[in-house]
Order: structure tokens, then C-alpha cells, then sequence
């Protein structure tokens, strides 16, 4: 009979042997191309001392092209929760020193069992992937996994915040899960996303194409729109996430957390009077207002290199999250295109689904002109930001800075489309068009000095906020210096808000 010590003993040794996963060597290589291993980010990502591990010592099941000859405890993901801020999260965690991270079918049960509590408790789900795909030698069984997963990640979608961060390769069927989630976090330089890898593209379609850029950090940040945010390196990665979750509600039924506010909600900035200029043709940067009047000139942007021409991120007002959608007018003159509508979307419905209110800052021209919109179905696009506002229940307050034409102004959370508070700047500018636009349009065979004189009745009559005013359009116009002050007593005014819809299975969104 074995002794109490060498029973410790095989525990701890066991212990030993699931904590060096693919071994020394692997871990090393791991080091050396500049990433952490699965273990340590989890000690970066989780407080300290908080994560509770589960199925340490699970092993593949596989029999075909040798696999069963080497098995790993974890076999390769590390699965537990723990906690963020003194908040419980689920985490999961890919072993690129097993088998490259890839995904097997007790690999995926691990990864099941996890997604499964966090729906069933109601906390969020950080994955952090590393991987190679399926796991080749067990076939169908990966796929099998991997649907599981999918069904899961798509159960969860609305129920829970699900946070992916990429931090090494992610290749075929490893890409899907972390698209179903509701937000991608990569790693300048040591992350990748694709499909099919540069050597198939090659043999398809004769392209020739780095893994970076293909699939690269930089890449699916503001290209593809992929991802949604990224890190310098693991470790800075993994803080962001942490930033982030900070922002969110556990579940759909929580509200965000409440962080104590030193910062005056009455404060005032009066280099807001003179943010906007008065030539309604010049630039300004949104972000300077955005930073301003949020909680300590915190901002934490969402996609800031994607679609730049409308701005989308997370701030605190008065202790609570919001969720704010600004179109740019230093960037494409803050027109709506495809990507910008898409991007705003997607935005909108993650803080509807978590009960974080809307704050609208609008000075748009309008939707992009051209046949390169058109073809690519700009109409469905835009329309994806019409449904997403109209649909969205939370507390929605708008403010009008400067332009607000045509279907545009419709589109930006308008009072028409359900926002419950809407202001504007003095300097607001309400119209179905620009002044030479509808000029082009009404005196098409003027002289100069007619078409002068028509620009400036146009601009006298309609580029203003008073029209949209006078018929209760615009609730209140109010200076910009008072910004903040007027944003947060409007959403403590909302923070009661119930909306009742006639039952329905779902809405069917344009996609
Ligand atoms: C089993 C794998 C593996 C896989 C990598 N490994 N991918 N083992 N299944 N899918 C193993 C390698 O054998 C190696 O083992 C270790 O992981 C590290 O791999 P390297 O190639 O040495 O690393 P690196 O040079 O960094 O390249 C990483 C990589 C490359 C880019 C991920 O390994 C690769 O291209 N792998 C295959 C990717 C792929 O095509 N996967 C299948 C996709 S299909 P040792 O023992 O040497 O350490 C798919 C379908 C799912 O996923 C569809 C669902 C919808």
C-alpha cells in the first residue's frame, strides 16, 4: 500500500508535468518568438492568486497517425475562472506547446464545460487562443468540437460578454469561435487570422501574401475589421482586456459596474465654445469633445483604425458606462460609407444587449456617394445602423454638433427612430442637404449672383437648429461648454427607461 507522502508526492508530480505542458523546449521556443505561455497570460489577465483550474489532468482520447503515443495533461487548453477587478470571469486558455494549441475533442469539452458554467452563472467568457485548428490527427472529432463551440459562443451571444484575444496563429476552423464573439483583441506582430494560410492562397489563386499581411494584427484592425483592438505585446493585450471588461455587465440582466466618480459632473469646458468651427466646410476632431466631458478623459475606442470616419468606444459619465457613437468629421468629413455603417452597427447592438445607454454625437454630410458604395450595398449597410438604432431599447441621447443632413440625420439616432433625449449646438445645421447641393438642385440655371444670393437665403433659413427645434425635434439646444453637465443629468433623467415590444422570435436584421 502506497504511503500518504508518495501520494502527495504523485500529485505534486502530476501537478509538475500538467503546468510544463508541451515541455521545456516548446516553452522556451514559445519565449523566444515573443509570447507568453498560456499559464502566464492567465496569471496576467486574471487578479492574483484568483484562478481556480479545472480538468488539469484530461488527456486526447485519439488513436489514428500515432497520437495516442503522446499525450499531455490539459492536452493542451487550460480552462477555470477567476476574477477581473474582483468581478468572476471564465477563461480559457490555448497551449501552443501542445500539439499547437489545436482543438481535439476532449480539448473542446474542456472549453464546452467552461462556456456552459459561464452561461449558466452569468459571467463573462475570455478566450485566448493560440492555435493551429482542428487537431489533424483526430479528424472529425476536432470539427465535431469546434461546432459545439460555435452552437455555444452563438447561445451565449447577448446572455454574456464573450471576449477573444488572439495571441498567435488562429488558423481554419480556430478563427470562427472568436468571430461569433463580441469582441477581438490581437498582438502587434505575433498574431495572425486566417482562413486559408499564404501557401493555399498560392496554389488557388496564385497570390503570393505574407502571414502578415494576410492575417496580421495591423491587418485585421483596418482592413478587414476582423478585430476590434490592438496590444503592443501579450502583456499589454491582456491589460486592455481587463480595461475593457471593466466597462461591462457580468450578463444581460446586470448592470454595468459603478465606479465612484471624483471627476464634477457639472464640470465645464469652455474650449468646447470654439471646438466646431463656424466654416461648416472645416475639420474638427470628435475625440477632443469625447475626451473632454467623459469621467477623468477616459476613452477606451473601439476599432480605431477601422472606418475612422465614425468613432465608437467606451467611457464612464458620472460613475456609468456608456457607449458612444461620434461620426468624424476630421476623417472623410464624417461621411456614412459601408464600413462606417457595419461598424457603428455591430457597436450599437453590443450596448443594446447590455444595458449600456447610447450617446449620439452627430455632424454627418450624409451617406458616400458612388458607384463603388452602391454596388457594394451600401443601401443593406446603412440600413444595418437604421435597424440597430431603431431596435436598440437602452437610454439613446443625441447630440447634433453641426451637420445633420438627409437620411443621415434619420439614421444617427434621431428622435424619430426612438432616442428618448436629443440636443443640439447652436452651431447645428438641419437639413435635407448642404447649401450647394440643394442650390444645384432648385436654381439649376442661375446666375453667379443668384446662385450667391440662394446660397445664403439656404444657409439663413435651414443651416441652423431652430426648424427642427420649433417642431420638438431637438428637446433642448444647449452650449457646448455645458456638454458634459447636460449628457449625464439626460441619462440619470432615462435611468428608468422600459420599453415593451409586441412579442416576436427576432427581428431579421439586413446582414
Ligand atoms: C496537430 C499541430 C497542428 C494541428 C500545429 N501542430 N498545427 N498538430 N494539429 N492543426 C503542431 C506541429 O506539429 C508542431 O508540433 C507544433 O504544433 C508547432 O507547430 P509548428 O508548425 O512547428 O509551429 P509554427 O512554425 O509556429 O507554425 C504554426 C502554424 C502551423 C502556422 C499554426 O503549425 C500550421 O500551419 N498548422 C496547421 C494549420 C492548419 O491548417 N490547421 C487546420 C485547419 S483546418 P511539434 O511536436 O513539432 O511541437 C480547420 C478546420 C476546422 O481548422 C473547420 C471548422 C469550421
Amino acid at each position: 500500500m502506497k504511503t500518504l507522502e508518495e501520494k502527495f508526492d504523485r500529485f505534486e508530480e502530476l501537478n509538475r508535468q500538467a503546468e510544463l505542458g508541451g515541455g521545456q523546449d516548446r516553452i522556451d521556443k514559445q519565449h523566444k518568438s515573443g509570447k507568453l505561455t498560456a499559464r502566464e497570460r492567465i496569471e496576467v489577465l486574471l487578479d492574483k492568486g484568483t484562478f481556480v483550474e479545472f480538468d488539469k489532468y484530461v488527456t486526447h482520447r485519439a488513436k489514428d497517425l500515432g497520437a495516442d503515443l503522446e499525450k499531455f495533461l490539459g492536452d493542451g487548453v487550460i480552462t477555470g475562472y477567476g476574477r477581473i477587478d474582483g468581478r468572476q470571469v471564465y477563461v480559457f486558455a490555448q497551449d501552443f506547446t501542445v500539439f499547437g494549441g489545436s482543438l481535439s475533442r476532449t480539448n473542446a469539452d474542456k472549453i464546452k464545460k467552461v462556456m456552459e458554467l459561464a452561461i449558466k452563472m452569468g459571467f463573462p467568457v475570455i478566450g485566448l487562443n493560440d492555435s493551429g485548428g482542428a487537431r489533424i490527427q483526430e479528424g472529425v472529432e476536432s470539427l465535431a468540437g469546434y461546432a459545439d463551440l460555435f452552437h455555444l459562443n452563438v447561445a451565449s451571444s447577448g446572455v454574456i460578454p464573450q471576449i477573444s484575444a488572439i495571441l498567435g496563429p488562429c488558423a481554419g476552423g480556430a478563427v470562427y469561435s472568436p468571430a461569433l464573439t463580441d469582441f477581438i483583441f490581437m498582438v502587434k506582430d505575433t498574431s495572425y487570422m486566417f482562413v486559408t494560410g499564404p501557401d493555399v492562397i498560392k496554389s488557388v489563386t496564385h497570390e503570393d501574401v505574407t502571414k502578415e499581411e494576410l492575417g496580421g494584427a495591423m491587418t485585421h484592425n483596418s482592413k478587414s475589421g476582423v478585430a476590434h483592438f490592438m496590444g503592443n505585446d501579450d502583456a499589454h493585450t491582456l491589460m486592455m482586456v481587463r480595461e475593457l471588461v471593466g466597462y461591462l455587465p457580468s450578463n444581460n440582466v446586470d448592470d454595468p459596474p459603478l465606479k465612484t466618480c471624483t471627476d464634477d459632473i457639472k464640470r465645464e469646458d469652455e474650449r468646447l465654445d470654439t471646438l466646431v468651427p463656424v466654416d461648416s466646410n472645416k475639420p474638427y476632431d470628435i475625440k477632443e469633445l469625447i475626451i473632454s466631458i467623459s469621467d477623468d478623459n477616459d476613452f477606451m475606442e473601439v476599432q480605431p483604425y477601422y472606418a475612422k470616419n465614425i468613432v465608437c468606444g467606451f467611457a464612464r459619465l458620472g460613475g456609468r458606462s456608456v457607449g458612444y457613437v461620434a461620426n468624424q468629421p476630421a476623417f472623410l468629413a464624417g461621411v456614412l460609407d459601408i464600413d462606417s455603417s457595419t461598424k457603428a452597427a455591430r457597436f450599437v447592438r453590443f450596448c443594446d444587449s447590455f444595458n449600456i445607454p447610447i450617446v449620439t454625437f452627430v455632424d454627418v454630410p450624409g451617406f458616400l456617394p458612388g458607384t463603388t458604395q452602391e454596388f457594394g450595398g451600401i443601401i443593406k449597410h446603412g440600413a444595418k445602423l437604421l435597424y440597430a438604432f431603431s431596435a436598440a431599447s437602452v437610454p439613446k441621447i443625441t447630440l447634433i454638433t453641426r451637420k445633420a443632413y438627409g437620411g443621415a440625420y434619420d439614421v444617427m439616432s434621431s428622435k424619430h427612430i426612438g432616442a428618448d433625449i436629443n440636443f443640439a449646438y447652436p452651431t447645428a445645421e438641419i437639413a435635407v442637404m448642404g447649401a450647394e447641393g440643394a442650390v444645384n438642385i432648385l436654381n439649376r440655371g442661375a446666375s453667379p449672383e443668384e446662385r450667391t444670393k440662394a446660397i445664403e437665403d439656404y444657409n439663413e433659413n435651414f443651416a441652423n437648429p431652430y426648424k427642427a427645434a420649433e417642431k420638438g425635434y431637438i428637446d433642448e439646444i444647449i452650449y457646448p461648454r455645458q456638454t458634459r453637465a447636460k449628457i449625464i443629468e439626460a441619462l440619470r433623467s432615462c435611468r428608468n427607461k422600459r420599453v415593451t415590444m409586441p412579442s416576436r422570435k427576432h427581428g431579421n436584421i439586413p446582414l
